[in-house]
């Protein structure tokens, strides 16, 4: 019933904790990262230092904006590609909107930390976009009751649910192993 209904679906295993949730369609490149410091330890280090939800994001070109759930910043609509991971407060987000429609360049990654609070959220949220229940729906309400920042991603993802990134990815991952050998 939707990546919301997905996620609320782990709540009896997660209990009263906070969690992280990946969306393992998405897969990070890591040879470009060092992933003790940077994208998920990053949020999960600004989580426990700000108690604000974390979200990874990643600038799109407008032809890949109805890909994505979109951000929406504060001050800023279009963000450059940047070398280090940045935190924004998100004023909100669109689920998959038309590129005229798009609040910002800023596409959800598929990395993000939560507070425990998203699942009551989640719990009455109602299917939106495509008839699912939109974990960007739940997260629109977090963001009104306790704040949700949005950070920048270093170094490049593949989405495996677009068939060309998922080719790309085989190409990229096979490369590198010959290369490593
Ligand atoms: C989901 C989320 C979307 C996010 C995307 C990342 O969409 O709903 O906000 O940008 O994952 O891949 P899906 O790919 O399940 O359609």
């Amino acid at each position: 019933m939707g990546l919301g209904h997905a996620v609320l679906s782990a709540r009896p295993i997660v209990g009263a904790r906070d969690f992280v949730v990946l969306l393992p369609d998405v897969v990070l490149n890591p040879y470009e990262t060092d992933y003790a410091s940077q994208n998920l330890a990053f949020m999960m280090n600004e989580f426990v230092r700000t108690g604000r939800s974390q979200i990874l994001v990643d600038p799109v070109t407008k032809e890949d904006i109805d890909k994505y759930g979109i951000a929406k910043l504060e001050n800023a609509q279009t963000l450059e590609k940047s070398s280090d991971n940045r935190s924004f407060a998100v004023t909100g987000f669109v689920e998959k909107p038309k590129p005229e429609a798009a609040p910002s360049n800023l596409a959800v990654v598929g990395r993000y930390v939560f507070d425990n609070a998203i699942f009551d959220y989640l719990a009455k949220t109602v299917p939106s976009v495509g008839g699912e229940i939109q974990l960007t729906d739940a997260i629109d309400a977090l963001i009104g009751s306790r704040g949700v920042d949005v950070v920048t991603m270093t170094g490049n993802s593949f989405d495996a649910g677009d068939m060309t990134s998922y080719m790309r990815a085989f190409m990229y991952f096979a490369q590198r192993q010959l290369s490593d050998k």
